[in-house]
This record gives C-alpha cells, structure tokens and sequence, in this order.
C-alpha cells in the first residue's frame, strides 16, 4: 500500500496523478484537516504532526510513502528518511523546471509561509534559479478556499489578484504552483492571468518518482481516505476533487 498525506485535502491532487499512474496499488490517504493549515504552523508542530501521521501509515503497512506537501516536506523529509527505512517521496516547488522554462528570467513562486521560508526551498533557489528574478509569495486563501470545495468566482478572482498582480508587474512569465492545494485552482488561475503565463505543477513527476519504487501488487486496489476532522465534510471535497475515485472516509485521530 501507498500512503499519502497531507495537511488536508492538498494532496488530492498528487494523489489522482499516482492513481491515473498506479491504478494496481492500493492507496491510503490521510488528510490532517483538524491541524489545516500547516502553511502558517511553526516548524516543529508540522514536524510532529508529519512523523506521526507517517508512523500511523507506517503501522498500517504503507510500503513507501508519499507526502503529498510542500510544507510538510520541506520541515520534516530528511528526519523521515533518516528515521525509517521504507521510501519517502516527498515534493518542494518546482524551481528547476521554472528555471528551464522562462524567456523572462522572472519567476514567480506561490507556495505556504512555511515552505518559503524553509532552508530546502533556498538552497533550490540557490541551485536552480541563481541568475534570475524569484519573486516569492504565500497564498494561504487558496488552502481556505480548496477546503471548502470553491474553486472559482468572484472571492477567488480576488485573492488571485491580490497574489499575483505584482508578480506579473514584475514581468514574470513562470508559475510555479508550489503548494498541493493549488492546482485545483489552476483552472480559475489560467482563466485570470494572461495567455503567456505558463504554470509549474509537480503532481505528475511525483507520480512518476512513486512509480519507481519497488511495489508488491496488492490483490485489491482499495482506496482508503482518513481524516482527523469531520469524515462527511471529508467525502463531500473528494466527490468535488477528485469525482473518479470512492469518496467514504473515516475518521481517526493520532494516538
Ligand atoms: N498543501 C500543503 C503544501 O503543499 C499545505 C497547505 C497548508 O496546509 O497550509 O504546502
């Protein structure tokens, strides 16, 4: 089995490119949507909460790992490997694809307070993207609104406005979506923004790295979804993210 979490209902959107990817394996998600947003969370409460989760999927017989999280990977990833021998896939802002892509040499890296200010995300910057302009910018409405289902209108125009309008000013032809509740509002971002603008999503690579472990093939391919908050309000978003797959949930809360 495949687990996958994420402060909430993010992770969504890494996990329907494995299931499009992987479709033999079973996979177990866990949202931690009593604790969402992790984006604005001291660093050592995203740690805690990271390697608990993982340990929960670890007992239920995950066999690798996914942190479907930029935040939650960019704090805890290397404490991870280093504690467990099983494989961890984790994901950070896709920095070096933007970097290949821009004609301006302005970027523009929307991703949670927490991951921008990790030292992981300097030191891709850093590698990748030395020579060019990164302008950098936390989006915490879009966690809010992909939480509550809303994926397009007036609210979101704004808050993509507010987000985006001096990143664009700035002559940055790159996005990178750096936070895995944001591609749900991909739609809505490529409605608002200019033609030009191209975005950075890293859910199909991370599927593709899943892909490369070393997985027995399960006889069920069962989908199993956790929450730490309300299970309704849970498998209601799955039916509006992610319609393709079985939406019951349960709840659990961490031991
Ligand atoms: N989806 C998460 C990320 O990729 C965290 C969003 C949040 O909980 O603030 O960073």
């Amino acid at each position: 089995m495949i687990g996958i979490l994420d402060s909430g209902v993010g992770g969504f959107s890494v996990m329907r490119e494995i299931r499009a990817q992987l479709p033999e394996q079973s996979l177990t998600y866990i949202g931690d949507t009593a604790w969402c947003p992790y984006g604005n969370k001291e660093f050592s409460e995203i740690r805690d909460r990271t390697l608990a989760l993982s340990d929960f999927l670890i007992n239920k017989g995950a066999e690798t790992i996914v942190i479907a999280c930029n935040s939650a990977t960019i704090v805890a990833i290397e404490e991870l490997r280093s504690r467990h021998c099983i494989p961890f896939v984790g994901m950070e802002p896709g920095v070096k694809p933007a970097s290949e892509l821009t004609q301006t040499g302005t970027i523009g890296v929307l991703a949670t307070e927490a991951s921008l200010a990790g030292e992981k995300f300097h030191s891709l910057v850093a590698t990748h993207a030395q020579d060019l302009r990164v302008i950098t910018q936390p989006c915490p409405k879009f966690v809010e609104f992909v939480e509550r289902g809303i994926l397009e209108g007036d609210q979101v125009n704004q808050a993509i406005d507010e987000y985006t309008s001096s990143i664009l000013a700035a002559n940055a032809d790159v996005f990178i979506l750096g936070c895995s509740h944001y591609p749900f509002l991909r739609p809505a971002l490529e409605a608002r923004l200019p033609d030009h603008i191209q975005f950075i999503d890293t859910g199909s690579a991370i599927a593709r790295r899943v892909s490369r472990q070393s997985l027995s093939t399960p006889e069920q391919n069962e989908v199993d979804f956790l929450t730490t908050g309300d299970p309704k309000e849970f498998s209601r978003l799955c039916g509006i993210l992610i319609p393709e797959l079985p939406s019951a949930c349960q709840h659990f809360i961490l031991p």
